[in-house]
């Protein structure tokens, strides 16, 4: 029960037992890392391929937990796929990550590839308490013969249930 007077103030209320709570980028200040992205589009579709890391933020509320996973999917617009947990507590830790449609805008000739990506904690003492954050980011697609990028993720959207 430790988490849910937490979530209880964020949302303004301390009656209810289950709480939904918002929070917008600006309120969030919250990026994770992409590295050595890779991507590419054949007449197959397109396919990604990169690790995420997220720091640990111990000060902040809710706690952020640190984790690192390796993301490889395909399809443009096609549901989640679920990334593979290279470092984190994957009990408690979930990631997730799509392709977005993309506007077709072009970076130096190269068009631009729009990365949704979404991470899911569950509070390791609070089973039915979780938290849900979602960020997008920017990198290009191919030739594969193009250099592995780094770039950011915005989190820009924020749930949690308690
Ligand atoms: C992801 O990180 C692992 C080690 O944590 C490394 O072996 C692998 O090459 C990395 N993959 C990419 C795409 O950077
Ligand atoms: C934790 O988040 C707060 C608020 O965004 C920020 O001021 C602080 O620098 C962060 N700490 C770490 C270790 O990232
Ligand atoms: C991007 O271009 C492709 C191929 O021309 C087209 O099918 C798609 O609808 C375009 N997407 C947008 C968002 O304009
Ligand atoms: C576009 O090309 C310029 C010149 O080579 C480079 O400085 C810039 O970083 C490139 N932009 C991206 C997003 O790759
Ligand atoms: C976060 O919530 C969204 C919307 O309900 C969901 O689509 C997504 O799968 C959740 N993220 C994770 C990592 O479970």
């Amino acid at each position: 029960m430790r988490v849910i007077p937490v979530v209880a103030a964020l949302a303004g209320t301390s009656s209810a037992s289950t709480m939904f709570i918002q929070m917008t980028a600006a309120q969030l200040n919250y990026q994770w890392a992409v590295t050595g992205w890779s991507a590419d589009c054949a007449e197959t579709g397109c396919h990604y391929d990169f690790n995420i890391t997220g720091t640990a933020n111990e000060t902040v509320i809710p706690a952020r937990p640190g984790f690192k996973a390796h993301c490889s999917g395909e399809g443009e617009g096609a549901p989640y796929q679920e990334c593979t947990q290279l470092e984190s507590d994957s009990e408690h830790l979930r990631v997730v990550a799509s392709l977005l449609p993309s506007s077709n805008n072009t970076v130096n000739g190269t068009r631009q590839a729009h990365l949704q990506v979404s991470m899911k904690h569950t509070d390791p003492e609070v089973s039915t308490t979780f938290y849900n954050y979602t960020g997008h980011g920017y990198g290009t697609y191919g030739p594969s013969s193009a250099a592995l990028q780094d770039f950011l993720v915005q989190v820009d959207d924020f749930y949690g249930v308690g």
